[in-house]
């Protein structure tokens, strides 16, 4: 999704925010664009296509000398990927630029009131109001002219933005976008996510909905939108640069691959107090437990596919009614929300426009609200009424690989605990989760170092046009993940199913070579999938196996079996999930494509 840079200081400010914005790209975009103020006028430079370019174009930022500068990359949704259409968007007179992430929803309308008094637009994007717009109500006073557009605009924003009548100030905003507030000594800076500033600061203030900011060499100051001045304290950022760098991996995919053991010791560790779950931290008393009549998993993606899993683990340990939706359907389509029911909104980013909606769509009808989110201080986080941190650490790859990991880690817990408060398992069992769980990461870096295999068998997926994955139970929520993982990173088309439903109509797309790759881990349903992987293969399918050693005799059956370390059945899909991800990652290697960074997607879905 778009990102957005600025920087206010005593050095060079274009250096700075196209620095900036490259620590963005991790999130997607088409275009990018910077405007400085040279101690004159605002100068721009925009350009379609990669970061690089408007590097070239502007030599590095050297072209655009000054000290305050706003920079963009945007990641297209009203008019196509184009230098016109990139921002920052200035005003016809060149005297007010804006740069911003979200849609504005009634542009139209805006759009036609603006050009009926004249305005000429030299943009199809909803943004270019915003310029018009502030230039129809400033009256010399920024704020005052930020206000009045704010209280016309309908939809999403994040912005930055320079008048050049104060040239050494930018003024920021946010709506429903992520956007904050970095200092740094003399340096101010915005930013729409963390690693912007990494480099620079990890001092920051998170901006609210509705909020106003104003930078200046002087200050830092916070207004509502009805102007009122707020005060605000900044807090300490806990991720440090390298966790934003490749650190010697050839991608950010594969780095954050090879991270899972940590961030996994660093979401279970501190969880455990000797032999118990320590979840004080969420406000759920034990009488709050054990009265839950009701579970509902809500979230996006690769989220919503940890909540697949975490529907098995929740429902098989505390024997709660659970149900995963995804919040795009969940946001419309009137949930019922029962008096001790508890809404688990997932995300990593924290910042998802659909699960954001959801989770405010659940408070308001009276749901307690429970996030598990990875990025400390996101919408998310502040909005839920408690929060259970993934500590995964920066996640850079748009293809979540550790967040996932570890979102699967918090249903564990919550699950294990939730049964012993409910008295659906014993103490001897609860230990027996504890300490399979302690040894998670472990296995996870024994999976990991023995990589060559995985990439041997990616060659038979490089020509592929479709892959199908398989399972049942939990080992069909990892081949939901599996699937994503292959089909967003190596543009494959593939679909997961429960190896059950095969039989009910996709069955008939098998034929001599059809890939399949079927996930046989669980013991209990293992002679079912076997059939099923019997019926594929009949039919002419290629077969790649994952199972654990238990199940040597798949050798026979399948092309090639993977074999994974056993664990509690319960936790398999952690280890399954690292050969599908590294299946995935070579892929997509093999297939020249942009790991980090797969064509038209983006790392924080921040619009609907
Ligand atoms: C896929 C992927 C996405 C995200 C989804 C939700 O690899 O990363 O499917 O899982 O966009 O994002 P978050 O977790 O930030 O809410």
């Amino acid at each position: 999704m778009c990102g957005i840079a600025g920087y206010i200081g005593n050095q060079q400010a274009a250096p700075i925010v196209l620095d900036g914005l490259s620590r963005l790209e991790y999130r997607g975009y088409d275009s990018a664009g910077i405007a400085v103020f040279d101690g004159e006028r605002i100068r721009m430079a925009k350009a379609a296509g990669r970061l690089s370019v408007l590097e070239k174009l502007t030599d590095s930022g050297r072209a655009l000398p000054g000290f305050c500068g706003i920079g963009h990359t945007r990641w297209a949704t009203h008019g196509c990927p184009s230098d016109e259409n990139a921002h920052p968007h200035m005003n016809q007179e060149n005297t007010i630029a804006v740069v911003h992430n979200g849609i504005i929803e009634n542009y139209r309308k805006l759009r036609a009131k603006l050009e009926k008094k004249g305005y000429v637009f030299s943009s199809e994007t909803d943004t270019e109001v915003l310029a018009h717009m502030l230039t129809e109500y400033y009256r010399g006073d920024p704020v005052e002219a930020i206000e009045k557009v704010l209280h016309r605009v309908e939809g999403s924003y994040a912005l930055g933005i320079m008048f050049l009548d104060h040239p050494h100030h930018i003024y920021a905003a946010r709506r429903d976008s992520p956007l904050i507030v970095g200092v740094c000594g003399e340096g101010k800076f915005i930013a729409s996510d963390v690693p912007a500033l990494l480099e620079h600061t990890r001092t920051v203030y998170y901006m609210e909905n509705e909020e106003i900011a104003t930078l200046s060499d002087e200050h830092i100051r916070f207004y509502s939108i009805d102007g009122e001045l707020l005060s605000k304290e900044p807090v300490t950022v806990e991720w440090d640069v390298s966790a934003a760098q490749k650190d010697g991996y050839a991608h950010f995919m594969l780095k954050e691959i090879y991270e899972q053991p940590k961030a996994l010791r660093d979401t279970i560790f501190p969880r455990l107090k000797g032999d118990r779950i320590d979840l004080e931290d969420l406000g759920l008393s034990e009488e709050e437990i054990r009265r839950l009549s009701r579970i509902t998993i809500v979230a996006c993606g690769s989220a919503w596919h940890a909540g697949v899993t975490g529907k098995y683990v929740l429902e098989e340990l505390a024997r709660i009614p659970v149900e995963t939706d995804l919040a795009s359907e969940y946001r419309y389509r009137n949930p019922i929300c029962e008096p001790d029911s508890l809404v688990i909104v997932v995300s990593q980013s924290g910042e998802t426009a659909d699960s954001l909606a959801a989770l405010r769509d659940a408070k308001a009808r009276g749901s307690r609200v429970l996030a598990i989110v990875n990025v400390v201080g996101s919408s998310i986080a502040r909005e839920a009424d408690s929060v259970f941190y993934t500590n995964a650490g920066p996640e850079i790859s748009v293809a979540t690989t550790k967040a996932y990991s570890c979102q699967l880690a918090a249903f564990y817990l919550l699950a294990a605990k939730f049964a012993l408060v409910r008295g659906t398992i014993d103490e001897a069992r609860a230990k027996e989760l504890l300490s399979s769980l302690k040894k998670l990461p472990d296995q996870v870096q024994e999976l990991l170092s023995a990589p060559d295999e995985l990439s041997f068998l990616a060659n038979r997926y490089l020509a592929a046009d479709h892959v199908f994955f398989m399972g049942r139970g939990i080992d069909y929520a990892v081949s939901l993940e599996g699937s994503l993982k292959l089909k967003e990173i190596s543009y494959i088309h593939s679909e997961a199913y429960a190896a059950g439903e095969l039989k009910h109509g996709t069955i008939s797309l098998m034929e001599e070579g059809t890939p399949v790759i079927a996930v046989a881990t669980s013991d209990r349903i293992y002679p079912k999938t076997l059939s099923n992987i019997v019926e594929v293969k009949t039919r002419g399918a290629s077969v790649l196996a994952l199972t654990t050693p238990d199940h040597r005799d798949l050798s026979q059956v399948a092309d090639h079996v993977l074999f994974v370390p056993k664990t509690d059945p319960l936790f398999m899909g952690s280890l399954s999930i690292v050969s599908l991800q590294l299946l995935a990652y070579y892929v997509s290697l093999g297939r020249g494509l942009d790991v980090d960074k797969p064509r038209n997607l983006a790392k924080s879905v921040t619009v609907e």
